[in-house]
This record gives C-alpha cells, sequence and structure tokens, in this order.
C-alpha cells in the first residue's frame, strides 16, 4: 500500500478551507454533481442499515446530510453522533439538525477523526462520507474507526474513484479537472478549494487499494461497489465479533 504524503500543516490548511467555503458548500454538492451526491449518501446509509435503538458515529460529519439520512430512518429510535474539526461547517450542520427537528436523534461535537474522544466499542456503525481522503493519516482514521465500533459493528466509506469507462472516463476527466473547479471557484470564491478536489482524489487509493487499507486497519469482509459508472465508490468492512 503506497504511503500518502502529507505537508506537517495539511490539517491546519484543511480546517481553513473547508471553513471558507462551509456557507456555499451544500448548493455546489448538489450543482456539480447534479444532484447525485444525495442518492450516493443514500445508498451508504442503505448499506450501513441502521436498526432501531443503536448508535451510530459519522466521521468528519460537515454540514451533517449523512447523520440526517441515518437519523430519517428511525427518528427518535436510534442516535447519531457527527465529529468534524471545522465549526463552520457544524455550525451549518446544528442549523439543519433544528430545522428537521432531529436535536433528540443527533449531536454533533467537534473533534479530530485521527484521534476519536470516545471510548472502545461505543458504536454500532461507523460512516464517513468524502472524509477520509482529507485526513492526514486515513490509516490511522480507520484504525480508530474501527477501535470504536462494537463487535460486528460495520463501517461505511463513500469516496470519489474515476469511471472505469475509458470513454466516459475522459469526458469525466475534463468536467472534474476543468469545468468543476472553475464553477466552484466561482460560487465559493475560494481561490483553490475546487482545485484540491480533483487533486486529492487523483492521488487518493480508490478500490482494490482503499479495501486494502481498510484490512490492514483491522476490517474484515472488505467489499466495495462502484455508484453511477465509478464516479464514487462505497466500502464496507466489519469488526471481527
Ligand atoms: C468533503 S467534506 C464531507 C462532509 C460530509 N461528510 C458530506 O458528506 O458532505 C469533508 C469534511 O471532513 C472534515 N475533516 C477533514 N479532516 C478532518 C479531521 N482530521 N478530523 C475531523 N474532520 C475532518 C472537514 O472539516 C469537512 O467537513
Amino acid at each position: 500500500m503506497q504511503t500518502i504524503e502529507r505537508a506537517p500543516d495539511f490539517p491546519r490548511q484543511i480546517q481553513k478551507m473547508f471553513g471558507a467555503v462551509a456557507p456555499k458548500y451544500d448548493f455546489l454538492n448538489r450543482l456539480l454533481s447534479a444532484g447525485r451526491d444525495q442518492h450516493w449518501r443514500q445508498a451508504a446509509v442503505n448499506l450501513l442499515s441502521p436498526q432501531r435503538g443503536e448508535r451510530y458515529l459519522d466521521i468528519a460529519t460537515g454540514t451533517a446530510d449523512i447523520a440526517l439520512e441515518i437519523a430519517s430512518r428511525y427518528p427518535s429510535e436510534l442516535k447519531v453522533m457527527g465529529i468534524d474539526f471545522s465549526g463552520p461547517m457544524l455550525e451549518l450542520g446544528q442549523k439543519k439538525i433544528r430545522e428537521k427537528n432531529r436535536q433528540q436523534t443527533i449531536s454533533l461535537q467537534k473533534g479530530c477523526g485521527e484521534s476519536l474522544p470516545f471510548a472502545d466499542a461505543s458504536f454500532h456503525g461507523g460512516i464517513s462520507a468524502f472524509g477520509l481522503r482529507n485526513f492526514s493519516d486515513p490509516k490511522r482514521a480507520l484504525t480508530e474507526m474501527h477501535r470504536v465500533l462494537k463487535p460486528n459493528g460495520r463501517a461505511v466509506i463513500l469516496e470519489f474513484s474515476h469511471p472505469s469507462n475509458p470513454v466516459l472516463g475522459w469526458g469525466y476527466l475534463f468536467y472534474f479537472h476543468f469545468l468543476l473547479p472553475q464553477v466552484g471557484k466561482y460560487f465559493s470564491q475560494h481561490e483553490s478549494a475546487y482545485n484540491y478536489l480533483p487533486q486529492s482524489v487523483a492521488k487518493f487509493p480508490m478500490r482494490k487499494e482503499l479495501a486494502l487499507l481498510m484490512e490492514e486497519s483491522g476490517f474484515q469482509r472488505v467489499t466495495h461497489q462502484d455508484l453511477t459508472y465509478g464516479i464514487v465508490t462505497l466500502y464496507q468492512g466489519i469488526k471481527n465479533g
């Protein structure tokens, strides 16, 4: 497995970047994915398969879309904890939680995904959507996720990939590396955040490599499946019982 090199100030840069784009984050997600992003999150939560009476952890929860999706399955009959290190992203998430009246179901906490402030075996399932790629040490984040899961707990990861069809792949490369950064910059008014997105995907392990990283972090029965022609991939792994 290749090592992922990060500059020492990488976490601070990422935190600053998400803090700056937070007000436009949801809008740009919907626009740049033509509305597919919420479908991908629903598929990820389907795979997590939340059950009544259980506790779930959403790592790098951002504006809490995944946490809200989990909560929508059995409102007031399960609990969701969302953790993220960006205050502005969490504030927007909290606003959405209030608007949907899910305060009894979802709690948000500021914290680092590579050093989770939770006891071992605290959650029945853990999930991270578009988060892992932004960690300075993704393996450490996965190991932490494994630690806080109960035996037989399920981990679900949703991350960008690259379409496996070569024709589609070229068209998508043009969109992802050329059009998307310009549209993202125009609406977010942030110089580099939407250049960082395709660059970070290009450098990050996908499919078999990311599945291997999950196995190296302790997960078993790791599987992966592409969604929307392989633009994104869903991963799952189980903590041994
Ligand atoms: C692309 S957003 C994904 C947000 C959300 N999961 C979603 O589906 O939209 C990535 C999030 O990861 C958070 N993040 C990045 N590194 C982190 C870390 N080390 N600890 C906690 N959160 C982190 C960022 O603040 C940001 O909110």
